[in-house]
């Protein structure tokens, strides 16, 4: 790799609308003109990578787009003074990999205020198998916090649990002393899920039934990463004065639920938004990250591919068959 010449993923479209992925050897001269030069050591696979390399979606907002909504690397170059070359940094979300280009490329340039720096304790490696997912994960805990939800409430239950957000969440919530349940809807999960803490295993199958208006209260708390009928489900089991984070839509965008869990059982829906989360805020979520995430959950996240893999893991994600977090090697 040099300044004149190294890869990057490149998505097109064609005429039909498709999207084209293809690995493209790039030189400075046609990364966008923005003031921090960084030369990415790690991308990562998120639910909405997934969406713009496999082309679902409307994700991808210019063309051509260098996608990837995670990076952390080493800047190289700085025009603000905020950061100096050398500085390990980590970006997340600002709509980076859809409107503008990401961190599937071995070198990238994006805006100051994008960057925080990687928190101590973290490697670069490390903090993309945390990535987007698991910054979206300590931000649905630290809502069910702010909501006065704590280990003693009683149990809290994470949906799309094996998923990078899911998984995550129940790894940090089990950690800090929550009982977990974990909604899957994959049987090979079970033991992994078990390992992160989770001490109860729903199906998926069980908690998408159409629930009533009100149901058996059962949840202390609630991080919701799929939507539809299982977050209404959730909503109608939730206990009295119970905070419910919803940040994904794994399963749907529609959520057919009633009011009577907010206002029969002052119920709390919070919704939880990673991309443009002030930079205060993930801060501390991300030095939270480095010190709550049990050493056994970094240990757990195996998948490190390539670029040349991305399209590939790009349609697993979608069909849901991605366990836990993706790392992308970009030197690999
Ligand atoms: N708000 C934000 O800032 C933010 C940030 C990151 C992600 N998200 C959203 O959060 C969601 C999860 O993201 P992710 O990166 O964790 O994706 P992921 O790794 O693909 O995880 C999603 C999980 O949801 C479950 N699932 C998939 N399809 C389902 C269906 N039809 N019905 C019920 N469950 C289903 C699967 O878990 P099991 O196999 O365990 O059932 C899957 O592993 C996505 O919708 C993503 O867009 C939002």
């Amino acid at each position: 790799m040099t300044r004149e010449s190294f890869k990057a993923l490149v998505l097109n479209q064609d005429e039909e609308k498709n999207t084209l992925a293809e690995i493209k050897q790039l030189s400075l001269g046609d990364l966008p003109d923005e003031e921090v030069l960084v030369a990415v050591d790690y991308s990562s696979l998120n639910y909405k990578d997934g969406m713009a390399v496999s082309g679902t979606g409307k994700i991808v907002l210019q063309w051509p787009m260098v996608p990837g909504i995670d990076l952390a690397g080493t800047v190289v170059e700085s025009a603000s003074d905020d950061y100096k070359a050398g500085d390990k940094v980590v970006l997340t979300g600002w709509s980076v990999g859809e409107k503008y280009w990401g961190g599937y490329s071995q070198m990238q340039r994006v805006k100051a205020k994008w960057l925080v720096p990687l928190a101590e304790g973290l490697d670069a490696k490390q903090a993309m198998g945390i990535g987007t997912a698991g910054l979206t994960a300590m931000l649905c805990v630290m809502a069910l916090e702010e909501g006065g939800v704590t280990p003693d409430s009683g149990p809290v239950v994470v949906t799309g649990a094996a998923g990078g957000v899911g998984s995550v969440a129940v790894a940090l919530l089990a950690n800090a002393g929550y009982k977990v349940a974990a909604v899957t809807g994959r049987e090979s999960t079970h033991q992994y899920l078990r390992d992160l803490g989770a001490s109860e295993i729903l199906s998926r199958e069980e908690m998408s039934e159409k629930a009533r208006p009100l149901e058996k209260q059962r949840w202390a708390g609630a991080v919701d990463t799929v939507g539809g009928e299982m977050l209404a489900r959730v909503l109608a089991e939730a206990d009295y004065s119970a905070t419910v984070t919803a940040c994904g839509l794994a399963g749907g965008f529609k959520l057919p639920s009633t009011v009577m869990p907010f206002i029969l059982r002052n119920v709390r829906l919070q919704g939880v938004d990673s991309v443009m989360c002030p930079v205060e805020r993930r801060t501390i979520a991300w030095q939270r990250l480095a010190k709550e995430l049990p050493e056994s959950m970094l240990n757990a996240i195996e998948q490190v591919v390539s670029l040349e893999e991305i399209p590939e893991k790009a349609q697993q994600i979608m069909k849901g068959q991605v366990q836990g977090r993706v790392i992308v090697d970009l030197n690999a």
